[in-house]
């Protein structure tokens, strides 16, 4: 099992044809304060690239809430990183207010944007801003060769919509393909 695999099976729906780097999953994980948080949110771990990057800066009583729509895959995550600080979900991000039972620190998201319709990207970003603290964080990514794509541009279109500050990172180079992270920071109340 593995995210190539995975993407010439279900090729819309992972969005990717190899995981993040490590470099990509720190870019992903500093800026958020995760030593602090107590429930952190992962969308589309996939293998767990990203997640093994998120539990080394976790607090070690916080819980780590991950939701993977492709079963085999979240059985991976499950096997890979088995323990009471994490709990996988195979559902969509759409339902993530329905997986959580409380605020929500960070919600840090793999989810293949561009390859998402409209209303599945809408309804993600819906549901992060829900569980989201007043003073949460969001971190996803986006690869720089799409950057002026129309559907990256309607993906940071809807984050200034939806939260008060979003900042972009320097580029990735050793992500193949290249990328760089949203950082979105403090969701706007009564949003769209
Ligand atoms: C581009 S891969 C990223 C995997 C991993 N986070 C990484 O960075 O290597 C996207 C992942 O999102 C998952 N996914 C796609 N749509 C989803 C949804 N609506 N809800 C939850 N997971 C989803 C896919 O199954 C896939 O594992």
């Amino acid at each position: 099992m593995s995210i190539p695999l995975q993407f010439l099976h279900h090729p819309r729906r992972t969005g990717a044809i190899t995981a993040s780097s490590a470099a990509l999953a720190r870019r992903l994980t500093e800026p958020l304060a995760l030593h602090s948080a107590r429930t952190v949110v992962e969308l589309g771990p996939g293998t767990g690239a990203v997640t093994g990057a998120i539990r080394a800066r976790m607090h070690p009583d916080a819980r780590l809430i991950a939701v993977e729509l492709n079963p085999v895959l979240a059985q991976a995550v499950r096997e890979r990183f088995a323990g009471p600080d994490v709990d996988v979900h195979t559902a969509s991000a759409a339902d993530l207010v329905d997986l959580v039972d409380g605020p929500v620190d960070a919600v840090v998201s793999g989810l293949p944007w561009a390859a998402m319709r409209a209303d599945e990207r809408t309804a993600a970003l819906d549901a992060v801003t829900a569980v989201l603290r007043p003073d949460g964080a969001f971190t996803t990514f986006a690869y720089i060769h799409a950057a002026w794509s129309p559907p990256a541009r309607r993906l940071a279109a809807d984050l200034r919509a939806r939260f008060a500050e979003v900042h972009r990172s320097p580029v990735v180079w050793t992500n193949t393909p290249p990328a760089f992270v949203h950082h979105a920071v403090n969701p706007k109340a009564g949003r769209p």
